[in-house]
């Protein structure tokens, strides 16, 4: 990543900057159905606005981005897009994983990942390993996802361990199932932000959004730049966040 910028709409000193973003990248049709364009040249456009984001991200001091890349809802879509995003995921690592790991950058994969194409696995996998010790931004891609289906991935291998004798029915906490989770050792999102004007979350993160703050921007996804998260970011810092409690406490 390149030097660290002050946030330019900082209002004040303690601008709370969120430990963890989680974003919908959504718009990237009708950004290129406004245009005239094919949907395709929508995600490619998409996959640029994911580079600027990164950097930005890290610039601006976030631990950690999660970006939703394919959901397990996605494989309804005609064949020739889903070639087309798996194209785009192929590129985007081979191309950038070099660039991302000199940043500083650690991959981590979140998703089902079982029936996954082994050439896609195998990248995520190598993504995976080569930046396991990088600390500047963990950037969590969330592929072949679906929050209910990982919940229940949880279930059953919590199940296992019931009936391994490895875990007793009693000990099982909410606590004790987050642990089950696909990435249990991340904090939850402080800030969800879903582009193109959509309010719904559409099976992202439903365990760990308990307490995030969500936050929809109209611009489509292939619009997004660091002048978007900072504008998602300082609304962030006008909510104020309670965790069920009394007091308020804004920001990270
Ligand atoms: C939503 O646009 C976006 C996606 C389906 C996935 C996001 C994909 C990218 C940003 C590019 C691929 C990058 C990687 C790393 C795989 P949409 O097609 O749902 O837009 P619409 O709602 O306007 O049709």
């Amino acid at each position: 990543m390149s030097k660290t910028e002050p946030l330019r709409t900082a209002p004040t000193d303690n601008f709370a900057v969120p430990r963890h973003v989680a974003i919908i990248m959504d718009g990237n049709g009708r950004w290129a159905a406004a245009r005239g364009l094919p949907r395709g040249e929508g995600h490619r456009r998409g996959v640029e606005a994911l580079r600027r984001t990164v950097r930005a991200a890290g610039d601006i001091g976030v631990g950690i981005l999660t970006i939703f890349s394919f959901s397990s809802e996605n494989w309804s879509r005609p064949p020739a897009e889903i070639r087309e995003l798996m194209t785009l995921l192929r590129r985007f690592i081979r191309n950038d994983l070099a660039d991302l790991h000199k940043s500083g950058v650690r991959v981590r994969v979140i998703g089902e990942r079982e029936n996954l194409d082994p050439e896609i696995r195998s990248l995520l996998e190598e993504a995976e390993s080569l930046t396991r010790g990088n600390d500047k931004l963990i950037l969590v891609v969330a592929f072949n996802y679906g929050a209910r289906a990982e919940i229940a991935r949880a279930a059953q291998r919590m199940a296992a361990a019931v009936a391994a004798g490895d875990l007793a029915v009693s000990a099982i906490t909410a606590d004790k199932l987050a642990s089950y989770l696909d990435a249990p050792d991340l904090p939850d999102p402080d800030l969800i932000i879903r582009t193109s004007g959509e309010q719904r979350l559409s099976n992202f993160l439903l365990w760990q959004v308990a307490y995030s703050e969500l936050v929809f921007v109209p611009t489509y996804w292939p619009d997004f730049d660091r002048s978007t998260l900072e504008g998602a970011i300082a609304e962030y810092n006008r909510r104020e966040r309670r965790f069920g409690g009394l007091i308020a406490r804004t920001g990270s």
